[in-house]
């Protein structure tokens, strides 16, 4: 009976324990895949299992705030249909989903009439530059990362099936705003805003770099969610506001572009604003710009695929170069402060395969933009800088990115959520409810203290009569107990191999009180 009672308290101190961790998030560090994908370079994804049971598909992090409320995986029509001549596309694609097979896949509340559940993607940006499809939608559960890791599940997810070559892999939108579909009303959540409202990381901000191919050995991507991960670069002083157009929030201005080799003239001289998007490939840039990069390297230019290949002997000329591009980075509208991310020539050493080209092509990953409002900073230019965006201080950053060895472990720093928030919430945390479930922690914990006090009382009893000793003193362990929980208002516990957890208790007289109460109760009631 009295056992019984042992285990309900000590059930009840852990939920409680774990209920106010439940305020420190961790942020989520999700594991690069180990291969490398792509049609027209050496790109690094990340495992995502979609569906139930779980089918594991590689994406590629899409960062653009309009696009990128919903994840895309590619179906069978993209290789049945869409690449139907590819040799392992499947693979090559990262994984098809087969919505047929998962028994949460859900249409419900989407399905258009005529079209079933097809909507065109909302590419917004990225359709400027021609890169539109269309998407098969539903909803179905999302495991971030293979099972494994303590990485969390998500229901009810919207995902975009798609078949188009426009975008011949997957994406992981790490957009925070919600996704609306035409035919409803209500949003539908994003996976960082899901993430987010479940407190399953610190705020809606994440960290990005796309990893290094070229590298030696290669180096694959980093993606952190509700922080960043303070290994992967070197951090500057600067520190962007988004821009006013929600669709292009990552803009910065490109203020040049330079490379090393001496007497060269810059390639990029005055600024311009330009929009930085992981799911373009290329660097699209004023057509003045690329042509100086064509003349300065012998790129040629292809007009039927409207991009720039080189020949073996540009190819060779630029491996003995070997120039060093250098990009000045500063605020949006040309601010004077100025951080520079510097690509080698094997970042842009970039091949084209099937189903683009026939026989594997060099390209340099350079597109002309026809105005403004094509001006993107690719992937391409992602191999080398580390992005951080935070969506509640509406804020980004722009670094170099580093390429620590294997070796070197992680260094996960979470974004905390501004101020005001983080206060609310912590008050929040203490509201009614919970004070009343941290008293009855804290009363668990002095009862078993008693209880163990109890026990060891008369198990010494026992002893002492036997041994007619005198050492021990029976009221030393309690008052310590007591005084601590007066004195010091946080307490560390450690819990089934998980981190260790710092748990504040109330500091109120009036928690104090009812607690010094509620333990005399169950004192009585465990009354021996
Ligand atoms: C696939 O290959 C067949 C035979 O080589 C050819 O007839 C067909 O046009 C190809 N299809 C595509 C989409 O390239
Ligand atoms: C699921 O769909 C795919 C392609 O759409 C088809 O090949 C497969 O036979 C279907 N599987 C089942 C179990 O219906
Ligand atoms: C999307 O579907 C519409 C209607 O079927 C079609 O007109 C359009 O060409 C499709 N877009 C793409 C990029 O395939
Ligand atoms: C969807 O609508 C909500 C308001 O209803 C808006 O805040 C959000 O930005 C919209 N999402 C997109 C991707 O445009
Ligand atoms: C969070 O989730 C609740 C319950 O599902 C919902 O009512 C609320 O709108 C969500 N908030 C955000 C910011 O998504
Ligand atoms: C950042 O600013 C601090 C103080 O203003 C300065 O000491 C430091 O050198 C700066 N760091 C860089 C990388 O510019
Ligand atoms: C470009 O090609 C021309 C001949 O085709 C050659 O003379 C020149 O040296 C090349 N320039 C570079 C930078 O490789
Ligand atoms: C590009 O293809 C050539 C063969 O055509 C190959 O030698 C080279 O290693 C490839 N480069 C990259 C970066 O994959
Ligand atoms: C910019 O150029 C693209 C492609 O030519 C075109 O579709 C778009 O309408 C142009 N935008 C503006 C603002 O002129
Ligand atoms: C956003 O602004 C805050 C406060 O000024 C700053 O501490 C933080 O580093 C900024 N975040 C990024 C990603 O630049």
């Amino acid at each position: 009976m009295r056992c019984q009672f042992f285990w309900l308290l000590l059930g009840r101190i852990f939920i409680n324990v774990r209920f106010i961790s439940g305020g420190i998030t961790t942020p989520l560090s999700i594991p690069p895949s180990l291969y490398w994908d792509g049609d027209d370079g050496w790109w690094s994804k990340f495992q995502i299992q979609v569906g139930t049971p779980g089918q594991t598909v590689r994406l590629l992090p899409g960062t653009s705030a309009s696009a990128r409320s919903t994840l895309w995986v590619v179906i069978s029509e993209g290789c049945a249909d869409v690449d139907p001549n590819l040799t392992n596309c499947p693979n090559e694609r990262g994984y098809l989903f087969q919505s047929n097979l998962s028994s949460t896949w859900s249409t419900q509340g989407i399905q258009n009439g005529i079209d079933g559940v097809i909507f065109s993607l909302n590419t917004f940006e990225e359709g400027v530059l021609g890169l539109t499809g269309n998407g098969s939608y539903g909803y179905d559960t999302i495991r971030l990362g293979l099972p494994g890791p303590n990485l969390p599940i998500l229901q009810k997810q919207v995902l975009a099936g798609i078949w188009t070559d426009n975008y011949f892999l997957g994406s992981l939108g790490l957009s925070p705003v919600p996704f609306n579909f035409t035919i409803l009303d209500d949003p539908q959540p994003s996976m960082l805003g899901t993430l987010r409202n479940q407190s399953l990381i610190p705020s809606a901000s994440w960290a990005y770099a796309a990893g290094a191919h070229y590298q030696d050995p290669p180096v694959y991507g980093s993606l952190t969610l509700g922080g960043y991960d303070a290994s992967r670069f070197e951090p500057n002083n600067l520190t962007f506001p988004f821009a006013v157009d929600f669709s292009r929030d990552l803009l910065v201005s490109l203020q040049s572009i330079t490379y090393d080799t001496i007497g060269s003239s810059p390639l990029l001289a005055s600024s311009i604003d330009i929009f930085i998007d992981s799911l373009v490939t290329e660097l699209w840039l004023p057509v003045a710009v690329c042509e100086a990069f064509a003349q300065q390297f012998n790129l040629t230019w292809n007009a039927q695929g409207q991009l720039y290949l080189l020949d073996e002997m540009a190819h060779t000329a630029l491996l003995v170069q070997n120039p060093t591009f250098i990009f000045t980075i500063g605020q949006a509208g040309g601010g004077a402060d100025t951080t520079s991310i510097v690509l080698p020539y094997a970042a842009f050493d970039l091949n084209l395969t099937s189903p683009i080209v026939g026989d594997t092509t060099r390209y340099f990953p350079l597109k002309q933009a026809q105005n403004s409002s094509q001006y993107t900073l690719g992937r391409t230019f992602l191999q080398a800088a580390y992005l951080i965006a935070d969506y509640e201080r509406r804020n980004f950053s722009v670094s170099r990115a580093l390429f620590p060895s294997t070796s070197v472990s992680e260094n996960i720093i979470a974004i905390q959520p501004p101020r005001d928030d983080l206060q609310e919430k912590e008050s929040r945390r203490f509201s009614r409810g919970k004070i009343a479930g941290i008293v009855i922690s804290v009363t668990a914990i002095f009862a078993l203290a008693i209880a163990a006090v109890t026990f060891w009382r008369r198990f010494f009893k026992v002893r002492r009569q036997a041994a007619g000793s005198e050492r021990i003193s029976m009221k030393e362990p309690a008052t310590k107990v007591k005084a601590d929980a007066e004195l010091d208002n946080t307490n560390t516990y450690q819990l089934e191999g998980q981190q260790t957890i710092k748990v504040e208790l109330p500091v109120s007289e009036h928690a104090l009180e009812r607690y010094e109460i509620d333990s005399n109760v169950r004192v009585h009631e465990m009354g021996t």
